[in-house]
């Protein structure tokens, strides 16, 4: 086994159409720009590789006057709606995507109430 460290936005430390599966846990929330990280996936990945993929998303964006750090460090104020989050995917390159597992995650309660879900993706190069 080999480490590697990079930054999934800026660029991953593996060459291009060199790996078949990416798997990933709650990290693509995180970040700021969700096409560019998918983008990056898409660029390693063989083709016909795939990826799958654990992740939070909302019925409700927080729009971006509103993004509270702490809240977007626990998983809650960068999740994008189920659609968005699958056109980021379809958006760079990845076919058909389909979703393994889906179940609610969080409710939140008050003003800015809103359902989290978690769910497993996979999609083929
Ligand atoms: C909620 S933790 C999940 C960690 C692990 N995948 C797990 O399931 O336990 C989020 C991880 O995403 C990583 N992360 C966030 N933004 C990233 C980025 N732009 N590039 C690479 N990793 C990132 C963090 O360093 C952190 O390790």
């Amino acid at each position: 086994m080999e480490f590697k460290k990079g930054d999934i936005e800026r660029g991953i430390p593996i060459e291009d159409n060199s790996v078949d599966v990416v798997i990933s846990n709650c990290v693509i929330n995180l970040t700021v720009d969700k096409v560019a990280a998918f983008r990056e996936i898409n660029r390693i990945l063989k083709s016909d590789g795939r990826i799958v993929i654990s992740d939070l998303v909302t019925d409700k964006e927080v729009p971006t006057h509103s993004i509270d750090s702490d809240k977007w460090c626990g998983c809650i104020d960068g999740a994008l709606t189920k659609e968005n989050y699958l056109a980021c995917i379809r958006k760079t390159g990845f076919q058909d995507p389909q979703i393994l597992e889906e179940k609610l995650y969080q409710e939140v309660d008050g003003v800015d109430s809103k359902k989290i879900t978690s769910l497993v993706i996979k999609a083929v190069k």
